[in-house]
């Protein structure tokens, strides 16, 4: 029998993944796929943010995305500075509390500024936070925060290295979600979606809209998270 979760989850992760296909599919550039995904995100958040969701973290760019073509990555950057000039004003209005995580070595000053005026800027909203993911990847968040114990000499633990990573201000996600149809993390949260009950959806992210979301949170309400347990031990606990 399974014991479904109270309620709903109050962290969701995203891997954002189906842009390009979205717009290759409508012979348009892989920009225009990438400009869609800002809309879909904006609506998820306002979507998760009404469904009680406390913390929204979506990966927007890996440190593997510098890989791809010059003119896309430099297309990436320019949008993540208008998306955050346009989208700021709103995001106060909402309560929307933006944080990111990702190496910022390797980023222009434009859109470190960016990056650092949008996050002070939302700093006293408490509704939402949403962790965008931008330069991130799992291994480099490990590596980064097992380096900076090692610098100030303290032992390295599961709690210190926890305490050291991208997301320490936010408990682990629940459910992570990946669009696009592939089932892989591609170096999202490593360490953190130990236990995130995982949910791939065939929908490329540009066409990631509320009836697939509350499909995912459906999924996800049915899920027993056992954490190592018996599926005994789990209800017993919740007849006491
Ligand atoms: C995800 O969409 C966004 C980024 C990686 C920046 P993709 O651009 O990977 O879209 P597909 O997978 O090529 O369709
Ligand atoms: C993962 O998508 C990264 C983001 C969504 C930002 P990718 O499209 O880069 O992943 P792979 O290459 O298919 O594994
Ligand atoms: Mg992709």
């Amino acid at each position: 029998m399974s014991v479904p979760p109270q309620g709903g989850p109050r962290h969701i992760a995203i891997v954002m993944d189906g842009n390009g296909r979205w717009a290759t599919r409508r012979f348009l550039p892989r920009l225009e796929g990438h400009r869609q995904g800002v809309d879909t995100l904006r609506r998820c958040a306002r979507a998760c943010a009404q469904r009680g969701v406390a913390v929204l973290t979506v990966f927007a760019f890996s440190c593997e995305n510098w890989g791809r073509p010059a003119e896309e990555v430099s297309g990436l950057m320019e949008l993540l500075v208008q998306a955050l000039a346009r989208e700021v004003p709103q995001l106060q209005r909402d309560g929307v509390r933006l944080y990111f995580v990702g190496e910022r070595e390797g980023l222009s000053p434009k859109v470190c500024a960016g990056l650092a005026q949008a996050q002070a800027a939302t700093a006293e909203n408490s509704r939402l936070v949403l962790n965008v993911c931008f330069n991130y990847g799992g291994r480099w968040d490990i590596a980064q925060a097992a380096a900076a114990l090692a610098a100030r000499g303290e032992p390295i633990t599961e709690a210190s290295l926890h305490g050291a990573l991208g997301l320490a201000h936010v408990s682990d996600p629940d459910l992570l979600i990946r669009t696009g149809g592939e089932m892989r993390i591609s170096n999202f949260l490593l360490w953190q979606a130990a236990y995130s009950e995982l949910f791939f959806s065939d929908r490329l992210w540009p066409d990631f809209d509320e009836p697939a979301l509350d499909e995912a949170l459906a999924a996800f309400r049915g899920r027993e998270r056992r954490f190592g347990k018996t599926s005994e031990q789990l209800l017993s606990a919740h007849s006491c």
